[in-house]
Formats: C-alpha cells, sequence, structure tokens
C-alpha cells in the first residue's frame, strides 16, 4: 500500500536552502513509492512548490490561521497557503501546542480552515502514547474532528512528545495498539477510517520497520528531513 512520508522542516532554513533543497531532493525520489510531502516555513512555500511543480511531490505548510481573513496581525489563512502553491497542512504540532497554546478547540477550528479551502490535512494528536492513552485519545479526537467535512482529505499524526527531536522512538510494538485505538475512535466521528502517521525521531535506520506496520500509514519526520539525502532515504525505504 502506498504510504505518507512527510517531512516538517520546522523553523529551519531561508528561502534559499529551501530551494536547493528541492533542486536536489526531487532527483533523489523520482522512483519512490510513497506519497511525499515536504513542509518548509511559511516564506519557503512558493519557492519549493515552483520548484517541485513538474514532481509529484506534494507541499504543505505547517501551522495555518483558524480565521479566515481579518485584523489578525502576524498570522497566515488557509487561502494564502493554497495560493502560495500549498496541497497540504499540518495542525496541532505539539510545538505548537506547548509554544503557542494550541488547544484542540483551536486545531479544530484550524482544521475546518483549511478544509474550506480545499487543503489536505495533517492533525497532530498530543499523546505519549503512555498509560490512559486510550481515554485520552478519544476526548482528543471527539473535539478535534468534530464536524469536520468528511469530504475533505484528513490524515492524523501521532508523535508522543518524549519522541519528538529526542532521538527516542517507540517501539514500534507499542504503535501498534495506540494507532488501533485512534482509528477506532476516529472511525466512530467521521464514519471511515483515516490514515493515521507515526511522528517522532524517525530516520533513515528506523523507517523501514515503523513503514511495515499495518497500522501506521506512514511517517511524520523533522529533524531527520533537513538534509535531502537522509530524507529521500526515508522515503525510499
Ligand atoms: P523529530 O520531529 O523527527 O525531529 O522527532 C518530528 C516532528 O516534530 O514532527
Amino acid at each position: 500500500m502506498r504510504k505518507w512520508v512527510v517531512a516538517n522542516f520546522k523553523m529551519y532554513k531561508t528561502i534559499e536552502e529551501v530551494e536547493a533543497y528541492a533542486e536536489e531532493f526531487k532527483d533523489l525520489v523520482a522512483e519512490c513509492k510513497h506519497n511525499v510531502a515536504v513542509c518548509p516555513t511559511f516564506v519557503g512555500i512558493k519557492s519549493m512548490a515552483e520548484i517541485l511543480e513538474d514532481s509529484d511531490i506534494y507541499v504543505g505548510a505547517q501551522n495555518c490561521a483558524e480565521e479566515e481573513e481579518g485584523a489578525f496581525t502576524g498570522e497566515v489563512s488557509a487561502k494564502m497557503l493554497k495560493s502560495a502553491g500549498a496541497d497540504i497542512v499540518i495542525v496541532g504540532h505539539s510545538e505548537r501546542r506547548r509554544y503557542y497554546g494550541e488547544t484542540d478547540e483551536i486545531v479544530n477550528k484550524k482544521i475546518k480552515a483549511a478544509h474550506k479551502e480545499g487543503l489536505a490535512v495533517i492533525a497532530c494528536l498530543a499523546d505519549d502514547g503512555g498509560e490512559g492513552f486510550e481515554e485520552n485519545i478519544k476526548k482528543q479526537i471527539e473535539v478535534l474532528l468534530d464536524g469536520v467535512d468528511t469530504g475533505e482529505k484528513l490524515i492524523i499524526a501521532f508523535e508522543p512528545v518524549w519522541a519528538i527531536g529526542t532521538g527516542k522512538t517507540m517501539q514500534t510494538a507499542d504503535i501498534e495498539p495506540v494507532t488501533k485505538v485512534i482509528k477506532e475512535e476516529a472511525r466512530k466521528v467521521l464514519g471511515y477510517i483515516p490514515e493515521v502517521l507515526y511522528g517522532g525521531s524517525v530516520k533513515a535506520s528506523n523507517a523501514e520497520e515503523i513503514l511495515a506496520l499495518d497500522s501506521a500509514d506512514g511517517l511524520l519526520v523533522g529533524g531527520a528531513s533537513k538534509d535531502p539525502n537522509e530524507f529521500a532515504k526515508i522515503c525510499n525505504s
């Protein structure tokens, strides 16, 4: 089955660096059998989209405003992302939750705002996969997915906070039960089972094993996506 491999550049790379990355990366994944997406910062989206126009690689953003437009200084709307060339947007990343106070209610509004513009959404859950994860995931999903347009593309990302940027990954045997609960709870709200990605210190050395899991539909990659060669290795796993 075709899976997803998504790069989250976080707050790294200038426009020039994004351009150099895109030029190098597109040839490295020309034979890739997965869906590949790269998410630079807002300012890198247009250049990235232009360079990757003739490739199968999707371009995404790492966040969007919950409002459509208005006096919201510093915010970037889903419509603006679309016009810059984005196909997809990550919302509710745990760094957004931790440093910018995003709640499930806010993330729910962002999903709806993005869907209104026809952007595919990767909605991140905030759970560490530890004790009580079933109840926490159920509660979160009910708020996160409330009233979401089921005709639009939605992917869920599960990234245990302790695994992000730490070099520690969840044991593959532990990923499976969590993704199963996510799919079951999401099915109850959406009426279908969405794809679920795993994220947290994914690198070329562990990508293959996680991609082989039936219940994980792909990977969300931070640190290891910064280098085009390393990320291409993950994509070609
Ligand atoms: P990491 O980040 O791969 O550097 O752990 C993942 C993420 O935050 O999406």
